[in-house]
């Protein structure tokens, strides 16, 4: 299959296109290099040539129109995944402009040219963010969906559009709600790399190998057992080989419809359990400081992943955050000695 990754030179998406090719698919990447690098898919495409395939990087906007319809008309595509969005939180309460502006016109525009040359199969990047602040635990897909941020309101607002797309164009869609994705290849060649870094396992991790400041703990004083927030980790590669999972239950829909799905390990842990199992895994102190709350995260946030489970056939392979959390150790302690 001729899969078009829209964002797949990103940290989740570079991921993919290396399971794309190993499940013998052909990735199309499609991507701005605005946060996604050259290397990772110079890394992500190895292995392509012995398989017979032909993986292509075209760099181009998504939030031109243009852009994006060229891409369909110039070679067969047979499904999209689209990974092409801002992600972070409370950058999206800062700025709401960007994330309604970049999520909601990028997403349309795909949309439409992916109508127009027929495409009928769309596996997309959600969060749980959809979710706002729950109040069952562990979360559901069929709680309502509330979110307290623009980038949350947005990813929402994308549901509800492929929803539409099902009745008015035929078309076959799944949103895959990710939790916290995290890790990296075990190959030791991709992995994660945003600048600035937001996220709390690269960064417990920086601080630890000295690149960075303490680490500042946004908040002691949550709603939780040790006051810091509690947040769903999942392994990256387990996020993507989800989305194979969503292909083929895309092929299997004899009909058009929007499935949502939780992509979650199912377990949580607050802020300072990810510091112990990191001084667990690297034998080193995490240097750090409390600071205040960040806007836009709530508490606790703890996925079922059981429909995942039972309709796509999912079920995570690396489940201890030890784990997870060495796999990131190696690629970081990897980057500081040769970085691209
Ligand atoms: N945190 C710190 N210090 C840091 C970084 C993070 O204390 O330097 C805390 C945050 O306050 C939060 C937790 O660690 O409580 C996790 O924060 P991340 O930035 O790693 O991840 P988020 O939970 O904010 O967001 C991630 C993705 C989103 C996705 C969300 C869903 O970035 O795209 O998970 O749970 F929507």
């Amino acid at each position: 299959m001729r899969v078009l990754v829209c964002g797949g030179a990103g940290y989740i998406g570079s991921h993919m296109v290396r399971e794309l090719i190993r499940a013998g698919h052909t990735p199309v990447v499609f991507d701005n290099l605005s946060t996604g690098h050259h290397w990772a898919l110079e890394a992500a495409f190895k292995g392509a040539a012995e398989k017979g395939l032909e993986p292509e990087l075209i760099t181009g906007d998504i939030l031109n129109l243009g852009d994006v319809d060229d891409l369909f008309e110039k070679r067969p595509i047979d499904a999209v995944m689209h990974f092409s969005a801002r992600s972070l939180v409370s950058e999206s309460v800062l700025r709401p402009d960007l994330y309604y502006h970049g999520i909601l016109v990028g997403s349309l525009n795909l949309l439409a040219a992916a109508n127009q040359a027929r495409v009928d199969k769309i596996i997309f990047s959600s969060t749980a963010a959809v979710y706002g602040t729950p109040e069952e635990m562990p979360i559901e897909e069929s709680c309502p969906t509330q979110p307290i941020t623009p980038y949350g309101q947005a990813t929402k607002m994308v549901e509800m559009i492929l929803e539409d797309y099902a009745q008015a164009h035929g078309l076959k869609s799944v949103a895959l709600r990710y939790f916290n994705a995290a890790g990296a290849d075990p190959g030791g060649d991709l992995g994660e790399e945003h600048q600035p870094e937001t996220h709390l396992i690269p960064n417990v991790l920086k601080a630890i190998l000295g690149q960075t400041p303490p680490l500042e703990i946004f908040g002691n004083d949550y709603p939780t057992p040790d006051g810091t927030p509690i947040r769903d980790y999942v392994f990256v590669g387990d996020v993507a080989r989800a989305h194979l999972l969503a292909l083929d239950f895309l092929d299997r829909q004899p009909r058009p419809g929007f499935s949502a799905f939780n992509i979650g390990s199912g377990r949580g842990f607050s802020v300072m359990e990810v510091m112990a199992a990191a001084e667990r895994v690297t034998g080193q102190w995490v240097p750090y400081k409390f600071a205040h709350r960040r806007p836009g995260d709530p508490p606790v946030l703890v996925a079922s992943a059981e429909k995942a489970k039972k309709e796509l056939g999912w079920d995570p392979e690396v489940t201890s955050l030890d784990e997870i959390i060495r796999s990131a150790w190696n690629w970081f302690r990897q980057r500081a000695e040769s970085p691209a």
